[in-house]
């Protein structure tokens, strides 16, 4: 029988796979949320999963957004999609019988389908409404990392994603208009805190877009790091074609170009992230 134990933020073992032996655990689950649209949160969540990936993770992308371009930019394509985010959500389908195998190694996706654009209003009067994601996550399952690609705005599904994750990664895109609206997200976090998720936190606040000809770019950097302090990731995303090429053939950019500088930055953020989790699991164990 395998054993599962029990479910520890960080210091319940990571699964490993080997011929062997296959350790199942609790997976740690990151949400990437704002709700603006066109910040950077699918490319970053597609771009993070892969940057795992190449460091041996085993990652599931659950893509929470009806528009669905996490699932399209993985290459999955709509008409084949048997089973989505929307079963997963309202316990049709458990999380490893809707995942399906993507072409990075260790890389799985559950992806939206067009059923998720009426969950929102279906979910009002279901049971538990807010913790249906919860539910179907915080349970063993053969994953490192679960990523949540959250839609853009704050509505029943970012609530489920937020009751569900252990951390937040807020991208921001390097824009004029980077920071407004961003205290109502704040005000949501501590709100989720506060009602159903005690322990959320942000993992990290991504500038996105960076642009280094671009004046406004270096002003926007240097106020949402006054603003965020040491939350913010080092790791700065620069606007890159070769980023937002990599959809369009179903490739993450790490995999599309690697050598980009788009694919580069990701690459060096998921080392990031990874030493924020050794930091956060020091925590977890002197507490
Ligand atoms: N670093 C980047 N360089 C160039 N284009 C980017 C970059 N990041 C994202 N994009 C493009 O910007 C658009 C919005 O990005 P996306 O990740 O879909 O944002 P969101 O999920 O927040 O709506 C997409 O067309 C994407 O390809
Ligand atoms: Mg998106």
């Amino acid at each position: 029988m395998t054993q599962y134990p029990s479910r520890h933020p960080l210091s319940a073992p990571r699964s490993r796979t080997s011929s062997a032996v296959t350790v199942i655990q609790s997976p740690r689950i990151l949400a990437i949320a704002n709700q603006k649209g066109g910040v950077g949160k699918t490319t970053t969540a597609i771009n993070l999963a892969t940057g795992l990936c190449a460091v041996g993770k085993k990652v599931l992308l659950l893509d929470l957004d009806p528009q669905g371009n996490a699932s399209t930019g993985l290459g999955i394509m709509r008409a084949s999609i048997q089973k989505s985010t929307y079963d997963v959500l309202f316990g049709e389908v458990n999380v490893l019988d809707a995942a399906v195998e993507t072409k990075v190694p260790g890389l799985f996706v559950v992806p939206s389908s067009v059923h998720l654009s009426g969950a929102e209003i279906e979910l009002v009067t279901a049971p538990r409404r807010e913790y249906r994601l919860r539910e179907a996550l915080r349970t063993p399952l053969p994953y490192d990392y679960v990523l949540i690609d959250c839609p853009p705005s704050l509505n029943l599904l970012t609530l489920n994603a937020l009751v569900a994750t252990d951390s937040i990664v807020v991208p921001l895109q390097c824009e004029f208009y980077a920071l407004e609206g961003l205290s109502h997200l704040v005000k949501t976090i501590e709100r989720v805190q506060k009602h159903y998720n005690p322990s959320l936190d942000i993992h990290g606040v991504l500038l996105t877009m960076y642009d280094k000809r671009n004046n406004l770019s270096n002003m926007v950097a240097h106020d949402v790091r006054r603003f965020f302090g040491d939350k913010v990731y080092k790791t700065i995303i620069p606007r890159n074609v070769r980023v937002s090429e990599a959809p369009s053939y179903g490739l993450p950019a790490i995999v599309y170009d690697m050598r980009s500088p788009g694919a580069q930055a990701y690459i060096h953020l998921a080392g990031e992230v990874l030493k924020r989790e050794r930091q956060i699991l020091r925590q977890v164990d002197v507490a």
